[in-house]
């Protein structure tokens, strides 16, 4: 089926690459000049585990191409894709101005019929805003719009897409979801279930899903922070709790609070559809304020073991909101660098693949190691942000002979307790008394 996307971003790249790999003729679009060469060269904007080899060997078959011209983009598709950015507005909601904007642009250039696929996260209603835009200038047999949310995670995106728990399908057209139903039905096989719906329950479920395991996270930080009172261990708890199938083992660990680009924003702008309604939401406000408290835990037990951080300096393993990403929007490692920063420490910080992005926001503020060893050297202590699995099993006598003291600070559970006692750390974590 030829198809094109347009956006060029983690979701549209990823999808459009699936997509050409199961055997449809993609076409990729986007306004960024220097995007599109990029990825006509074989380069992806994004660090994603898998992408490179699929990108390669789709532009290779010729199954994937890269335009900056919509008209030219979209005049063979049958099914077009938006996968354009829904950033924050002032107030939460979530800005429409894009997909509206492309919608309007391809008002004036359809001349047949397309299915219209809205695959950003956006809020109830956006499917029938997206239909009146482009009803201003078509002709309404010429269009169906469909909401069809992506639920695949960054880090394990290409087999999240490839092998999805579930499709959700929006649409209320019988001639677009027999379109729809063709394009996903490769990726069903082993049986995962495609739901059709109608385009607001389908738009909702999205927000449903990302801001039910954001609740998940919150709700177990919260657990976390009084087992430390209590003097219990969360990891039993966790595993105790997670073990009634209806709770499930997933999704329960504590930590420094949820970042990336999707949980933040999603709560924040269901909490803003439900104000729109007059409804409140009161398990969503929590969920938020026990977020923004959990990102600023670290540094909160830093200061109360130290008192005074000033002279000091830090070794900090992980940037990335989690592992396997280079993504580091609403990371809870900024909140962590901003803190011993303004209290006077140093900084000095390893990530495998984020640095770069958080050159950019720190410059020379914050030392950049090429090691994680290095970070280490004559720090006060370590304090571990994201779980990259490099630091799982590290060298903890290096460790201890690189701190000025064995003293860490671990954001991620990654290490045994009775392990780091025995080697003689001091270490805290999350939920667990030392
Ligand atoms: C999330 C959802 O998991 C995807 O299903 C969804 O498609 C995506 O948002 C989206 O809306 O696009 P993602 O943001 O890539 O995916 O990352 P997750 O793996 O869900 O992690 C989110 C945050 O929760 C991270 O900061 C992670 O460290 C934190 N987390 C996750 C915990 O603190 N504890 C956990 O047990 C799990």
């Amino acid at each position: 089926m030829n198809i094109a996307i347009i956006g060029t971003g983690y979701v549209g790249l990823v999808s459009g690459t699936c997509f050409a790999e199961t055997g449809n003729n993609v076409v990729c679009i986007d306004i960024n000049e220097d995007k599109i060469a990029q990825l006509r060269a074989g380069k992806t904007p994004i660090y994603e585990p898998g992408l490179d080899v699929l990108l390669e060997r789709n532009i290779k078959e010729k199954r994937i191409t890269f335009t900056t011209s919509l008209e030219e983009g979209i005049k063979d598709a049958k099914i077009i894709f938006l996968a354009l950015p829904t950033p924050p507005g002032k107030d939460g909601s979530a800005d429409l101005q894009y997909v509206l904007g492309v919608a309007k642009d391809l008002s004036n250039i359809i001349t047949e019929y397309k299915v219209i696929v809205n695959k950003s996260t956006v809020p109830v209603g956006t499917a029938e805003k997206t239909a009146a835009v482009l009803a201003e200038n078509l002709d309404r047999s010429l269009f169906d719009v469909v909401s069809n949310p992506e639920f695949l995670r960054e880090g394990v995106a290409v087999e999240d897409f490839l092998k999805p728990d579930r499709v959700v399908i929006g649409t209320t057209s019988e001639k677009a979801r027999k379109l729809m139903d063709e394009l996903y039905q490769p990726f069903v096989r082993q049986g995962n279930p495609i739901y059709y719906m109608d385009e607001r329950s389908s738009e909702m479920t999205k927000y449903a899903a990302n801001s039910y395991l954001a609740m998940r996270i919150s709700f177990m930080n919260e657990m976390a922070n009084l087992c430390e009172e209590v003097g219990a261990n969360v990891d039993w708890v966790r595993i105790g709790m997670g073990s009634d199938n209806r709770i499930g083992k997933r999704f329960l660990f504590p930590g420094v609070g949820y970042g990336g680009s999707c949980f933040p924003k999603d709560v924040q702008a269901l909490a803003h559809t439900a104000e729109e309604y007059a409804y409140d939401f009161k398990i969503l406000k929590s969920v938020m304020k026990v977020n923004d408290m959990q990102k600023l835990i670290l540094g909160k037990k830093i200061k109360a073991h130290f008192g005074d951080l000033k002279g000091k300096t830090f070794a900090i393993w992980g940037l990335a909101f989690k592992p396997e990403t280079d993504d580091i929007r609403e990371a809870p490692s900024l909140y962590l660098i901003e803190t011993l920063l303004s209290e006077g420490a140093r900084v000095k910080a390893f990530d495998p693949e984020a640095m770069d992005n958080v050159r950019a926001i720190f410059g020379d503020r914050v030392q950049f190691v090429d090691n994680q060893y290095d970070a280490l050297d004559n720090a006060d202590a370590l304090a571990i942000v994201t779980e990259w699995s490099e630091f799982r099993n590290p060298d903890f006598e290096k460790m201890k002979s690189s701190l000025k003291q064995p003293l860490i600070f671990d954001g991620r559970n990654v290490y045994a307790l009775e392990k780091m006692q025995e080697l003689g750390f001091h270490y805290e974590s999350m939920g667990r008394k030392t």
